[in-house]
């Protein structure tokens, strides 16, 4: 058994934070995305992994490399062109053997992996798809069932008034890789369109394995934002490797925080930060390394990449700032506001929600 994790998209929804960095290796807390796909896969002891990556690949292979670092094997499986969701897994056959696991490289979930896949093949099925029912599923693919867990029925991002059911396709299934001929070679194709729906008129057994837990996808900047707020809180089981030094205040060693500097939980402040007397370090806040807060400046409901500074009494709140962002002086930030990369903020500037 081997897995597919398709990290091709171009993440166009986390720009600008995707200009810099493919959506699959932005920094989660304290480690790239997909770091958490692989050691969900290790539950099920999936160790050899094939990244299906068509968007900076290079990027992709800088972070992971063959996977020995690990104790993975990780190949590439590289598109010239984006071949959608079918045609990537398709592109990926050739490494795999009889039985596949596909996640979606942008969810996170605690689903029990290792049950998953005792369950399809006791069930004989030629596919199991995880659900996971959600409030609002427009933005995702329906998926139906019938009180026997079979699968009847796919609707991809289906118009409000389309809207049957509230079990979304969580992006991870197992799959007998025999049925991938269905998907012809070299072409764009979706697998939530044209695979899964040719399966169903091809009479075959796809199961639902609805999944009640943790499940977050994280193209979006709010969910982004949301994700780490889950794990600051514990609503992810995940031990995070920093030392609390009080509750939910996560602190890396190597992190320097100044005496009367405030640190309120829960947050967390990666390894190489450093923290001026009197600035504060608010609830929700991820300084994920390298950051420096300058006298009284103050963060909240933010995360902040690597090198990120900002001057004395800047503010930050409910915002996302790419790698090596500076703000001057006073300057501030107000929520939904996602800047770019080495943006500078002059001292004093203002930029409002959104920006
Ligand atoms: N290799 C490769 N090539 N990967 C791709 C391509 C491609 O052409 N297109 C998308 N991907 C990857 C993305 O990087 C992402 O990890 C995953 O496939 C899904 O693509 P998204 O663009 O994030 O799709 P979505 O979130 O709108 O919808 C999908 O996920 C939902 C759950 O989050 C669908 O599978 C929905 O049915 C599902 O509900
Ligand atoms: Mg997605």
């Amino acid at each position: 058994m081997k897995s597919v994790i398709l990290a091709g998209g171009e993440g166009t929804r986390l720009r600008p934070l995707t200009l810099e960095l493919p959506k699959p290796v932005v920094p989660v807390l304290d480690r790239p995305f997909l770091q958490y796909q692989l050691d969900l896969l290790a539950t099920a002891g999936v160790r050899d992994i094939v990244f299906s990556v068509a968007y900076q690949p290079d990027r992709v292979r800088s972070v992971f490399g063959d996977g020995a670092a690990l104790g993975r094997s990780i190949v590439y499986a590289v598109e010239d062109e984006p071949l959608g969701t079918g045609g990537a897994v398709r592109n990926a056959w050739p490494h795999l053997d009889d039985v596949t696991v596909v996640f979606n490289g942008d969810v996170l979930t605690d689903v029990d992996l290792p049950k998953v896949v005792a369950d399809h093949k006791a069930s004989g099925a030629v596919a199991t798809i995880v659900l996971h029912p959600v409030p609002n599923p427009a933005a995702y693919g329906l998926v139906e069932f019938d009180g026997g867990g079979r699968v009847t029925r796919f609707l991809e991002k289906p118009k409000p008034e389309e809207i049957t059911t509230d079990t979304i396709n969580a992006g991870i299934y197992v799959l007998d890789s025999r049925a991938l001929d269905l998907i012809p070679p070299n072409v764009n194709h979706s697998i939530e369109r044209g695979f899964f729906p040719a399966l169903l008129r091809r009479g075959d057994l796809v199961r639902a394995h609805v999944h009640r837990g943790y499940w977050i996808d994280i193209g979006t900047p709010e969910k982004y934002l949301q994700v780490h707020e889950d794990l600051l809180a514990g609503r992810f089981p995940l031990a995070i490797a920093a030392p609390e030094r009080g509750p939910r205040v996560f602190v890396a060693d190597g992190a320097l925080v100044a005496d009367g500097a405030r640190l309120e939980g829960p947050c967390y402040v990666g390894p190489g930060c450093r923290i001026e007397a009197g600035a504060v370090v608010g609830a929700g806040a991820v300084l994920t390394r390298d950051v420096t807060l300058g006298p009284g400046a103050r963060v909240e409901a933010s995360v902040l990449w690597a090198g990120c500074s900002l001057g004395a009494e800047a503010r930050v709140r409910g915002a996302l700032l790419a790698s090596g962002v500076a703000l001057g002086a006073h300057a501030a930030v107000g929520p939904g506001s996602c800047l770019g990369q080495q943006a500078r903020i002059p001292d004093h500037s203002r930029l409002g929600a959104g920006a």
